[in-house]
């Protein structure tokens, strides 16, 4: 297969843009395709290509699409991309990429997209991006000047997240989740909100740390964010900026995750946030009340908070009422301890519920008739007392149900 793909190839030496993905190619990228001089874009991606990128690749100066990704590459990134300085995307994500990011990478000022996530690659970035040795060089502002996608999540980088990703205001994608770094002063810095353009910004399972007030403050003046995802640092504080989170109208935010840090408290916080549909704050030191904002998220889908140390669903007398898009909510893992309020029973399009590991107690509500979607439901480790709820039997959708080690009695239904 390999040897009649690499014929035909290189019969056409006047080819510009090859794409040979998704060809079933084993083995190592050979040097045939060096001989292609005229190709502007190269794409081998989802191949089982294998060994290092042969740097006589990088010859191919025409160069401005190379995507290499999902396949075995591994080694080094050679350094030799000042040979191929038109370069403007590159995705070498999802092979096993070893070593330092090469610094000539950092040359690159056309670059538009770079993807090397999901690799082992290692070490800092740089500190400073390079000079090209073009004179003058240094009185240009931004150095990736274009860069609107840059995906470095899933590797083993380290050290701080350099300055210069804060002042590439092109940016709408920037994700640097599973990595061990850190920012500059120790706290998520308020220069990010010189991004005005991000979309998408994942931090999440990093080494970051930081105050939360800092982060909502600098964060949430970024009116095109959809997903913001700083989970799993060691973000700590109280969740209180009452002034950042005024003006939040509109903050086009779909996905907030703030899960597995150490928030604590929210009382003055008062986000208002018209299109969320994602929220994760579990496995942080809530407590006290759900709060009022998040009862008032009407667009909510996704809701989870679990472990926590919240005592009470809500203030209000019927919670979660409005959140009438809501699947899925968890509230497993807190100190919940009355009965289930039956309106919490009303979610019509829940499909999860997980309630469990909380003091909940009294009756289960005898009103599952209204949750005909329900798929799964967790209630165990209460102290639900009674029988089980007749209602319960007749959801046909239900894959999982878990009521252990509460103070359940009586027989099970004969019939479904
Ligand atoms: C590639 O080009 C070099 C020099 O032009 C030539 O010697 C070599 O045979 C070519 N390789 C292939 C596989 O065509
Ligand atoms: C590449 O894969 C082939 C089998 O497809 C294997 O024989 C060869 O040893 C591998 N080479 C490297 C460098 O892993
Ligand atoms: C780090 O702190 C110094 C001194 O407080 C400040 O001048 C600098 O702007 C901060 N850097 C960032 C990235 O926030
Ligand atoms: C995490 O950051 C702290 C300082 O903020 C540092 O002492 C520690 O070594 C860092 N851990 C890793 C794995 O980089
Ligand atoms: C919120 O909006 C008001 C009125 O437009 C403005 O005065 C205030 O500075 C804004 N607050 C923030 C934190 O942007
Ligand atoms: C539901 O939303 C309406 C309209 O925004 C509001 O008046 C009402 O107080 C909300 N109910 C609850 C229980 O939050
Ligand atoms: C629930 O917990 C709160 C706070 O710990 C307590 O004040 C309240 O009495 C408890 N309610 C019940 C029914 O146990």
């Amino acid at each position: 297969m390999m040897l009649v793909v690499l014929r035909v190839v290189v019969c056409v030496h006047m080819l510009i843009i090859l794409d040979l993905s998704y060809c079933d190619i084993q083995g190592p990228i050979s040097s045939p395709f060096s001989n292609l001089t005229r190709l502007t874009s190269l794409n081998l991606a989802e191949n089982h290509l294998n060994g290092s990128i042969p740097s006589s690749l990088l010859n191919l100066q025409r160069l401005t699409d190379l995507d290499l990704s999902w396949n075995k590459l591994s080694g080094q990134i050679p350094n030799v991309f000042d040979r191929i300085t038109n370069l403007q995307t590159l995705s070498l994500h999802d092979n096993n990429f070893q070593g330092m990011l090469p610094s000539s990478l950092f040359t690159l000022t056309r670059l538009s997209q770079l993807d090397c996530s999901y690799n082992q690659i290692e070490g800092p970035l740089p500190n400073e991006l390079l000079s090209n040795n073009i004179i003058g060089w240094s009185k240009f502002s931004g150095k990736f000047p274009q860069l609107e996608y840059l995906e470095l999540s899933n590797n083993k980088l380290e050290g701080k997240v350099p300055k210069w990703i804060h002042d590439i205001p092109s940016l709408f994608h920037l994700k640097l989740s599973h990595n061990m770094f850190t920012f500059l002063n120790g706290s998520i810095p308020s220069s990010l909100s010189n991004l005005h353009h991000l979309v998408y910004l994942v931090l999440s399972r990093n080494n970051l740390s930081g105050k939360i007030p800092n982060l909502p403050s600098s964060l949430f003046t970024l009116t095109r964010l959809s997903q913001l995802d700083c989970s799993s640092n060691q973000i700590e504080g109280p969740l209180s900026d009452k002034v950042a989170f005024s003006n939040l109208t509109e903050l086009f935010l779909e996905a907030l995750q703030l899960l597995s840090n150490n928030i604590i408290g929210y009382s003055k916080f008062s986000g208002n946030f018209p299109q969320l549909k994602y929220l994760e704050l579990s496995n942080n030191k809530l407590e006290g009340k759900v709060p009022k904002w998040i009862h008032d998220i009407h667009s909510l889908i996704h809701l989870k908070l679990s472990h926590n140390m919240f005592t009470s669903i809500g203030p209000i007398s019927s919670p979660f009422s409005n959140l009438t898009h809501l699947t899925s909510l968890n509230l497993a893992g807190n100190q919940l301890n009355s009965s289930i309020p039956s309106s919490l029973l009303n979610l019509q399009r829940l499909t999860h519920l997980d309630l469990s590991m909380n003091d909940l107690s009294g009756q289960i509500p005898n009103v599952f008739d209204r949750l005909t979607n329900l798929q799964t439901l967790s209630l165990h480790d209460n102290n639900f007392q009674g029988k089980l709820p007749s209602s319960l039997f007749a959801l046909t959708q239900l894959s999982s149900l878990d009521y252990s080690n509460n103070e359940i009695e009586g027989p099970l239904p004969n019939k479904l």
